[in-house]
């Protein structure tokens, strides 16, 4: 063999061997980034929460225990100071038993149906008939002075 093919040879090997090194490095350099994972960023959502059904800025309303806002087919009453969620109760206004929007009565601390009568607790359930199902229980988020019933 000359000088001339033995070079070309192992030049050629060098470089092959050469381009197979500089893959391997890149692929561990790849490989070796665990600093960057940050993790889930970005995840606000609530994640199916549902919509907004009414708003409320407490600074203006259900300032006192028993205050309440019926709205949007929403009852809200205040049953205790603060503005934890705790201090409130929503619920849709509609009677379980034909749909007739009920009120609350500040004075029995109930909700009432003038229709046929029925009476419900502060919870939400019967306490007169004829309906015989509690009023249906909405979400209450409070962020700073604004409720949200959900
Ligand atoms: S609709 Fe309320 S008691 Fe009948």
């Amino acid at each position: 063999m000359e000088r001339k093919e033995f070079l070309s040879k192992i030049s050629g090997g060098l470089a092959f061997t050469c381009v197979a090194c500089m893959m391997a490095a890149c692929s561990k350099d790849e490989n070796t980034g665990t600093g960057n994972n940050t993790g889930g960023g970005g995840n606000t959502g609530g994640g199916g929460t549902g919509n907004t059904l009414l708003t409320i800025n407490l600074t203006t309303q259900l300032l006192a225990v028993n205050d309440f806002v019926s709205d949007q087919g929403i009852i809200v009453v205040r049953k205790a100071s603060g503005n934890a969620v705790s201090s409130f109760v929503a619920f849709v206004n509609a009677c379980p038993h034909q749909g007739v929007a009920v009120t609350f009565r500040k004075g029995s601390n109930d909700f009432y149906c003038s229709a046929h009568g029925s009476t419900f607790s502060i919870s939400g359930a019967v306490t007169v008939s004829p309906a015989t199902s509690g009023l249906s229980a909405r979400t209450v988020e409070i962020s700073g002075t604004t409720l949200t019933v959900k």
